[in-house]
């Protein structure tokens, strides 16, 4: 089984990397024993175009970029998982312009081209307490957008900093355990 793994933080000793890695571990004692990472502030991704010449013909994204190497182990992969830090109360914007690319993946008529199926699950660090009312709504929507490609939403990881990081690290290796 395959997971791909797309990383969103930039920052040395990231909260949302270090869960990511215990996701991961979790995901190979469960069997899956291929896993890519990828990491979007290394990834050459562009903006969406608005260009709608994926919808029009039916095809990728006709953007020549690094998201149509993830798009190519997307394709074939049983798992997802997106991890961000939160910047100003959004998803940090590497990972919102990676989200944006999905767009050709849904066809003219509101099929989707992806196999359906793909677990999709979400880690995301803030500095505010896990239970600032404020963000779980954003990380939902976040989700949704995948889960609107006909992936299955297998929940998300919200951690409050590095204060927070400690007690989440067995919670985000039992999620990759039991995907
Ligand atoms: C530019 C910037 C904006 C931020 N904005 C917020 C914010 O609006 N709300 C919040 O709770 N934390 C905010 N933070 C704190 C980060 O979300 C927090 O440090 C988090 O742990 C970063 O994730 P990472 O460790 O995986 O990089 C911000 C940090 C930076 C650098």
């Amino acid at each position: 089984m395959k997971l791909i793994a797309v990383l969103g933080s930039n920052r040395p000793g990231s909260v949302s990397e270090r869960a990511a890695k215990h996701f991961i571990d979790g995901a190979k004692a469960a069997g899956y024993d291929e896993v890519r990472v990828f990491s979007a502030n290394d990834m050459n991704i562009r903006g969406c175009r608005g260009c709608g010449s994926c919808r029009k013909n039916d095809t990728d994204c006709v953007i020549e970029d690094d998201f149509a190497k993830y798009l190519s182990e997307l394709k074939s992969c049983d798992a997802l998982l997106v991890t961000a830090p939160n910047y100003y109360s959004q998803v940090a914007g590497p990972m919102m312009t990676f989200m944006n690319r999905h767009y050709c993946l849904t066809r003219k008529d509101k099929t989707q081209r992806l196999r359906p199926g793909i677990k999709v699950t979400g880690i995301f660090a803030q500095g505010a307490p896990e239970d600032y009312p404020k963000y779980p709504s954003t990380y939902e929507w976040y989700m949704g957008t995948f889960a609107g490609k006909g992936m299955e939403n297998c929940g998300m990881l919200i951690i409050g900093g590095d204060s927070d990081i400690a007690r989440k690290l067995d919670e985000a290796y039992e999620m990759g355990r039991s995907l």
